[in-house]
């Protein structure tokens, strides 16, 4: 049936802040995510500044980056610092054994890195080296980046060109370590864990005037079910930790992949492939909750975050590239999932205070695809800049009933809706119509507040497997949408397959 669908904003009842964490990238030393994507050093034709690529660098400085994790992932428990400090000439080549066995120039190492986020604006996220590296190796990296230029470390810094000391603001304790990062137990984990968490320090004077930690650590977490016990082990052992060391996040990775190993295609899909993936998309609220209720019965007053540092599509590789470079192009479908994606974290906002989808640039679930000097920006690209308002807003619940779009067996939700308020006092609305084939109409009842104007973008598409491409970059863009509204009723028509985000005035 077509009659439209009712939602009540719930404008009186405001919820927990929207972390803007939700809205961090992930970029890895893997295929170009890093090399071709971001950095294509000073005497490369295309343009860019000290190495790093400005249109790149502008691109994401429109998304408003919060914050990049890096090296990795993976590389990071084989990532060893001093490869990648000093002048280029010196720099140690070595190879990325977990993606494709690519050579690593560690061409861009920390101060490329640091670099980088500070041209687009982003805070720092570096996954220390847990399973391979040692707690001198890590404690050694983190005075590098942040003690006084006084100290030998910080002298060291200053010589590669940044007397300052850098702002860490979030290390990760490892990376998957019950598997690429040294397949540990989650008992066996913990304990390695909590060494690194006691010497592992920031030295900044700004973040730590008093010489106590002032970063979040962030200890590995499960990947799913089959990872639970790290959720349990991780959080008992916070729960009785004393000044000597702690933790400030527990991480979960989750993708979307269709089961194992990926075998989606990114592109040319039809309507079965979409309403499967949208479906194991929507477990990631499930996820959440559990891993809430074991974090609650240790920290019920919700002081460690969860951190979703990844999620995202994984599907099969472009043919024809390296599969080990995890290339795939970005759809219709995939701006929707990433926008269920967000929905959920910000209806966990109480407990998710970060994220990071797998990855920024030229890999998985990309904001930006790159080819040589060619750059085009993905449909996920243009749901996070959409959302923006939602970053550091204060969470509104909505009420609706979702009705449902049916796709064979596969029973889904027919819509998706989230509301905030921004700092500056506006209400913002988003709401995704899930269905390929039909328009939604939505009647909005506004509670506690009123509006005379419901404008805003709406990202939509031909089929929900069109995509951008270099030669045709402007398929899956956003354009201008508005509503109608009568004091506190509003009515907005939704194409099908479509995100928008409107501001209501
Ligand atoms: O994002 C790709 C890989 O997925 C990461 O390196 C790893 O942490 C995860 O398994």
């Amino acid at each position: 049936d077509d009659a439209a669908i009712a939602m009540k904003v719930e404008a009186d009842h405001p919820g927990a802040t929207i972390d803007r964490n939700i809205f961090g990238q992930f970029a890895e030393h893997l295929g170009h995510g890093i090399y071709g994507g971001v950095w294509v050093g000073k005497d490369s034709p295309i343009p860019n500044v000290r190495g790093i690529r400005t249109d790149v660098v502008s691109a994401l400085k429109a998304i408003h980056v919060p914050n990049v994790r890096w090296p990795g992932g993976c590389f990071a428990d084989e990532y060893h610092w001093r490869d990648g400090i000093g002048p280029q000439s010196g720099r140690v080549e070595t190879t990325n054994t977990n993606w494709g066995g690519a050579p690593e120039p560690n061409s861009f190492g920390t101060d490329e890195y640091m670099d980088f986020i500070h041209q687009i604006g982003a805070d720092a996220y570096v996954s220390l080296n847990v399973g391979s590296g040692t707690v001198k190796e890590a404690a050694d990296w983190l005075a590098y980046m942040t003690a006084p230029a006084t100290t030998t470390a910080g002298k060291e810094r200053a010589a590669n060109g940044h007397p300052q000391p850098y702002t860490v603001k979030y290390v990760g304790l490892g990376n998957e370590s019950w598997s690429c990062g040294g397949a540990m137990t989650a008992t066996y984990y913990t304990d390695r864990m909590k060494r690194f968490a006691r010497f592992v320090n920031n030295y900044n004077p700004a973040q730590a005037p008093d010489g106590k930690n002032a970063m979040q650590r962030i200890a590995v977490g499960p990947g799913g079910p089959e990872t639970a016990d790290y959720t349990d082990q991780v959080m008992k052992s916070w729960s009785k930790h004393d000044w000597a060391w702690s933790i400030e996040g527990l991480s979960l990775h989750s993708y979307t992949t269709g089961g194992w190993p990926p075998s989606y295609a990114s592109t040319g899909f039809d309507q079965n492939a979409y309403a499967r993936l949208v479906k194991e998309t929507l477990g990631m609220d499930k996820l959440i909750s559990d891993n809430s209720a074991v974090m609650d019965k240790y920290d019920p007053k919700k002081q460690v975050p969860l951190v979703v540092d990844e999620w995202g599509v994984w599907l099969a590789p472009t043919p024809g590239t390296n599969p080990g470079f995890l290339i795939q192009q970005n759809s219709m479908r995939d701006a929707i999932i990433a926008a269920l994606n967000i929905n959920i974290f910000a209806r966990h906002a109480d407990r998710v205070r970060m994220t990071n989808i797998a990855q920024m640039v030229n890999v998985l679930q990309s904001m930006i695809l790159t080819d040589g000097p060619k750059m085009v920006l993905t449909p996920t690209y243009y749901i996070f800049k959409m959302y923006v308002p939602f970053q550091d807003a204060t969470f509104v619940p909505v009420q609706f009933d979702a009705g449902s779009y049916r796709q064979g067996d596969i029973d889904l939700p027919r819509v998706d809706g989230i509301a905030a308020r921004d700092k500056a006092g506006h209400l913002w609305l988003a709401v995704t119509n899930v269905d390929p084939n039909r328009t939604a109409s939505i009647a909005a009842t506004i509670e506690g507040a009123s509006a005379r104007s419901v404008k805003g973008q709406v990202l939509t598409a031909p089929n929900v497997n069109s995509v951008n491409s270099f030669d045709a970059p402007n398929t899956v863009v956003p354009r201008a949408i508005t509503g109608k509204v009568d004091g506190s009723r509003v009515t907005l028509d939704l194409p099908a397959k479509s995100v928008a985000v409107v501001r209501l005035d």
